[in-house]
């Protein structure tokens, strides 16, 4: 696909996520050849930077940056492209500025007016950013094209989600906005549309003949870190099941689309959305269960527990593990359950997919062994990212003794292959202009009218309890009972 000249501008410009994910993708598209002729970033935000001071920040002091050994002026030559300009996001008169800063980066640079505005920024920022592109504007596309990227999380419940949304289409149209959700920019997350629908053998199985049930997993060992702050006020539901695990869900469940476009896409996406079968206050009483993790020891280390970390309110009631069981109520998935959970502080990081075929209706072999021959796919979404299919075979020797053997592919068997980070993907992907692996509007706003009643539900309701889990363990043993017939949530280690 053919990239345009243009600029990047990424609001929030001092913060992590620029130094952490942002600068290292640009730098690493940079390296492989896929940046246009001309191109320029201009960090912004209210700290006073000259250009070499940001660069020496966000480059070449970044330790997110590796140069390639053979090619010592790498960094060099990437900095050349960063450029910085201090505004108070707040003021619309500051937004000539910026203005006024890009028309000279287009003419010192040859680029042409095509803008990339990435809004990096604390949340309460969108729309005052977004509106005042529009004051002065920055929105308008009669020379070169202008795109709006917007950072998670999109909206805190579903009125302030339908609020923000509202607001940047006030500046912005939709084809314009591209949310993102750096789990769609993750390798085997998009790979589950190939199993899908590229193969012959999976998707004639895919569906409530088949399928019993299916699981989805996204552990991480870590717990907050230094993200108290920001993580009190979120909570897991929020900042991992809205957004990326019900985005996961959509992949795995939508109807394949006319197209591999973005509508067709996002148009089978809304349509699962909207299949989601809305939770009613006893599902979320028996069906949805939230924990917290406790101070814990592990072999000699002592961990903290969530409401001991710095930025937590020490009465927090905020999870850092949730997991629900729902169902889709379409022809496709009636009646099979889906069971989604995620934590800090398990045992492992991990985050998969598992699909549990149903067991053959009549048992030839015995009858001991076809529970463990039960077949099973699983998506490794990370890490040895790759795709595991279990199914019965015949243990060599007298009778019909049936063992479950696996089928393992991994993602680093093709030896040649770059496994781009995801922000690297979905940048080039909006550089192109292709939002298929962005999140659409009334999509989002969907994935809330499912959470929000939850959020609703724990706020409102006190007897609604918060368990605490050791760390080290996979969340509250409420949790395990969601999963009937004794067979469990799969624990990978
Ligand atoms: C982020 C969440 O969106 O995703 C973090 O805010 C979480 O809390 C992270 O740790 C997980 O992403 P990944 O790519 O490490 O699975």
């Amino acid at each position: 696909k053919k990239t345009d000249n243009q600029i990047l501008t990424i609001f929030g410009a001092s913060g992590d996520l620029t130094e952490r994910k942002l600068i290292p993708a640009v730098f690493n598209l940079f390296k492989r050849g896929f940046l246009p002729e001309n191109y320029a970033i201009l960090g912004v935000s209210r700290t006073d930077f000259s250009d070499e001071e940001y660069r020496k920040k966000v480059v070449f002091d970044n330790p997110h940056l590796k140069a390639s050994k053979d090619n010592p002026g790498e960094l060099e030559n990437f900095a050349k492209m960063v450029f910085y300009q201090s505004i108070d996001t707040k003021a619309v008169v500051d937004y000539q500025l910026l203005a006024n800063r890009l028309k000279t980066l287009c003419n010192d640079c040859h680029t042409d007016q095509n803008y990339i505005f990435y809004l990096s920024t604390p949340p309460s920022l969108y729309s005052v950013i977004s509106k005042n592109l529009g004051e002065a504007q920055l929105n308008t596309e009669e020379k070169g094209w202008k795109r709006l990227i917007v950072e998670k999380p999109f909206g805190y419940t579903l009125e302030s989600a339908k609020e923000l949304n509202n607001q940047l289409l006030e500046s912005f149209k939709e084809d314009q906005i591209y949310r993102i959700d750096h789990y769609l920019g993750k390798e085997t997350v998009q790979n589950t549309l190939v199993a899908r629908f590229g193969n012959t053998i999976f998707e004639p199985l895919w569906n409530r003949i088949y399928i019993e049930k299916v699981e989805i997993t996204a552990a991480e060992s870590v717990g907050v870190e230094k993200r108290g702050g920001y993580y009190d006020g979120s909570g897991a539901l929020r900042d991992m099941i809205q957004n990326h695990l019900l985005q996961l869900v959509s992949l795995v469940t939508m109807e394949p689309p006319a197209r591999m476009d973005a509508e067709s896409i996002h148009n089978e996406k809304l349509k699962l959305f909207r299949s989601l079968r809305p939770l009613t206050q006893d599902d979320i009483r028996d069906n949805v269960i939230r924990g917290q993790y406790l101070n814990s020891t592990i072999g000699d280390k002592q961990y903290p527990g969530y409401r001991e970390e710095s930025g937590v309110d020490p009465e927090s009631r905020t999870e850092t593990f949730a997991a629900l069981k729902f169902y889709i109520d379409n022809w496709r998935w009636a009646d099979v359950p889906f069971f989604v959970r995620t934590g800090k502080r398990l045992p492992t990081r991990v985050s998969e997919v598992v699909i549990h075929f149903k067991p053959n209706h009549h048992h030839l072999f015995s009858q001991r062994r076809i529970a463990n021959s039960q077949n099973v796919l699983v998506f490794r979404i990370q890490p040895n990212e790759g795709i595991l299919l279990k199914f019965g075979l015949k243990v060599p020797g007298n009778g019909f003794k049936v063992e479950t053997v696996n089928m393992d592919f991994q993602y680093d068997g093709l030896t040649d292959a770059y496994v781009p980070e995801a922000y690297e993907r979905l940048l080039l992907d909006c550089m192109q202009g292709d939002a298929t692996l962005y999140a659409r509007g009334d999509s989002v706003i969907a994935a809330w009218e499912f959470v929000d009643p939850i959020l609703k539900a724990w706020k409102d309701d006190p007897d609604l309890p918060v368990y605490g889990y050791p760390s080290g363990t996979w969340g509250p043993e409420q949790a395990n009972a969601l999963i009937e017939n004794g067979h469990g949530w799969r624990n990978p280690c």
